[in-house]
């Protein structure tokens, strides 16, 4: 009997410290929440971050020539440039791959780059000189290259990724992958490339 009055008297005080403690611990937590919910929105809010790309700027069609035997030699350089607008955080990219097609299946050249960074409020040019083997030709793509050369205007398929990360101070960094996809269309009497948006996009 005697023992009774300590357990029956010490559990309401050992709980009730117990459910202070709890509610501190979830008032605390309540707070850090809250607080990093405020320095994320005002991070952003301050850095206006804006997702790196890359994308075409400049290109130009230096061969496009086919012979009797309807074999194509092409030579193709583009300028494609990696662009981080943010004025806070640095970007970098890696895995760099994209590929030159003709006629939606030939392959004419793969652009690779190593892994590269680009400071705030800058950008990188890569020029490649895409340059494609001697191309058999089946007479029906005899008949289309005849056909652009005819109408002067050619296209090619530019396609690939980028693997991008994004370094935003204290918010951390982000990685994604930018996916590029669009045609490049060139006069083949003079080689001008007939600018059109090309641009990735995030995935
Ligand atoms: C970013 O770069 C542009 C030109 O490249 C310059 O005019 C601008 O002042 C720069 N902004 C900052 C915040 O450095
Ligand atoms: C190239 O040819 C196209 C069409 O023939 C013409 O519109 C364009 O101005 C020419 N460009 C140059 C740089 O001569």
């Amino acid at each position: 009997m005697p023992g009774k009055y300590p357990s029956t008297s010490s559990p309401p005080r050992r709980t009730h410290f117990l459910w202070w403690c709890a509610a501190v611990i979830c008032a605390i937590i309540t707070v850090a929440v809250i607080i990093t919910g405020v320095v994320v929105f005002v991070g952003y809010l301050v850095m206006h971050p804006r997702i790196p790309i890359i994308r075409v700027v400049d290109a130009h069609l230096d061969r496009f020539q086919y012979d009797v035997g309807g074999v194509l030699v092409t030579q193709v350089n583009i300028v494609v440039r990696s662009e981080n607008d943010n004025t806070k955080a640095h970007a970098s990219f890696s895995d760099f791959g994209l590929v030159l097609v003709f006629q939606e299946t030939m392959v004419i050249a793969r652009l690779v780059a190593d892994p590269y960074e680009v400071s705030k409020n800058d950008s990188v040019d890569f020029y490649f000189p895409a340059a494609s083997q001697p191309i058999p030709l089946n007479p029906e793509q005899m008949q289309a290259v005849d056909s652009y050369l005819k109408q002067d205007r050619v296209r090619f398929d530019l396609k690939g990724s980028v693997r991008c990360r994004w370094r935003i101070g204290l918010l951390g960094s982000v990685r994604f992958w930018s996916h590029l996809n669009c045609q490049l269309l060139f006069h083949p009497s003079n080689g001008t490339y007939i600018p059109t948006p090309c641009t990735s996009k995030a995935k």
